[in-house]
């Protein structure tokens, strides 16, 4: 098997040492993922890209994606009454290539604008956080953690593109109607006599009580009855608690303005629909995806659909409210796609290059793929006669 044998061994290590000899799914995909040395986003093993990478995002299609949204952080400048500074905050920035197009684009048309911007950058990989810096030094753009941003602090806006769905997630299992934890373990420490199928390769599942009330809790929060008999023994899914306890100092650093969080997701009742028996949880490596997390550890990507019921309704509880929820394709086509796939005739660019611009505008809104993505566009200490100017994403054409 294609894994890191050093990651291997730090989660073996942690097993080991743990008093009940498992791990929460949550902590084995924090260390895939993260492991400060070892981790797919910490080493250089993390792939992003349209061509032979692991996987790729809007961003990785070109300066579109970037540009449209740039247009939208404008209109909410001007209707926060332009302060000095508005702060832009992106989480999860990958290889920097939305800030690149954002900062690119303000110094062509917005250079107004830029004076009054504070771009800032929150990104947990130190090899991702050194190729954001090398993409963007000539930019005014600096970098911390969320933590170190003071309470009410932020005028502006925060915004992330498919991080939530890369925050490391519980799983669980249902057993004639109640909630189990799914606990990652060694082979050698587990004996497996259980009822139904679970996923093995390097490690192994072990089944017991969930490690934290919370769990059980968050199925109120987003009103659904895990109880109710619709559901089949053996169902499993994700519960993302690492999104509710961003979101939470999202809220807190926010004093005024949005929070826009694109992501691929459904709200609750089609996330734990009783039909997707075997939950979101989706590995990719080398732009083909497959549902076993114990395989090629620490080379390939794990994600899990975002539940945007549960941001919405905790973000209310911490004061977010929620402006609107729409798709990618309506979001982008609002701010001004359909003119620019419009205007691709009359640019004096080779054949070739108008059609792969072409390919990837319609890749941007294509519903089956990235524009079926959601937005959701929440704020913060708005007043009335703010509250009530539309964002340009979020109107519906007539
Ligand atoms: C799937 S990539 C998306 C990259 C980029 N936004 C794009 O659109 O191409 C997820 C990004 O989120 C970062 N990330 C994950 N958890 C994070 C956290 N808790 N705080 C900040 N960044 C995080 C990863 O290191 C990575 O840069």
């Amino acid at each position: 098997m294609n894994s890191s044998p050093a990651l291997c061994a730090a989660i073996s290590d942690r097993i080991t040492t743990s008093p009940q000899k498992r791990i929460t799914f949550a902590e084995y995909m924090d260390m895939v993922l993260y492991h400060p040395e070892h981790g797919y986003y910490s080493s250089k093993a993390v792939n992003i890209g349209f061509k032979g990478g692991d996987f790729f995002t809007s961003a990785s299609l070109g300066a579109d994606f970037g540009e449209l949204l740039a247009e939208q952080f404008v209109q909410m400048w001007q209707i926060l009454g332009q302060p000095r500074p508005f702060s832009l905050v992106e989480m999860g920035a990958g290889q920097g290539l939305l800030a690149l197009y954002i900062l690119n684009y303000y110094q062509l048309h917005y250079p107004d604008f830029l004076t009054a911007l504070e771009y800032i950058i929150v990104e947990k990989s130190p090899q991702l956080q050194q190729e954001q810096q090398q993409r963007l030094q000539n930019f005014p753009a600096r970098w911390c953690n969320l933590e170190e941003i003071p309470n009410n602090s932020i005028t502006g806006c925060f915004f992330s593109n498919e991080l939530v769905d890369a925050l490391p997630v519980h799983q669980f299992i249902l057993e004639t109607g109640e909630l189990r934890e799914i606990y990652v373990s060694l082979p050698s420490l587990v004996k497996r006599d259980e009822n139904y199928p679970l996923l093995e390769g390097e490690f192994v599942e072990v089944v017991s009580e969930v490690s934290t009330p919370q769990l059980t809790k968050y199925f109120d929060l987003i009103d659904i009855d895990l109880s109710a008999n619709v559901y089949p023994d053996g169902y499993r899914s994700e519960i993302n608690l690492a999104a509710l306890d961003w979101l939470s100092i999202v809220a807190d650093r926010l004093q005024r303005g949005y929070v826009v969080t694109v992501d691929y997701g459904y709200p609750a009742d089609r996330y734990y629909n009783p039909r997707r028996s075997q939950g979101t949880l989706q590995c990719y490596y080398q732009h083909r995806y497959h549902d076993n997390p114990y395989i090629n550890i620490g080379r390939q990507d794990i994600t899990a659909h975002v539940n945007f019921t549960a941001l919405e309704s905790w973000g209310e509880q911490c004061d977010l409210n929620k402006v609107g929820f729409t798709q990618q394709a309506l979001f982008l086509m609002a701010l001004g796609l359909g003119e620019r796939i419009a205007s691709l005739s009359y640019q004096e660019i080779s054949i070739a290059q108008l059609l792969q611009r072409r390919e990837s505008l319609h890749q941007l809104i294509d519903p089956t793929g990235l524009g079926g993505f959601g937005v959701l566009v929440q704020s913060k200490g708005l007043q009335a006669q703010e509250i009530s100017q539309p964002l340009k994403g979020l109107i519906v054409p007539k």
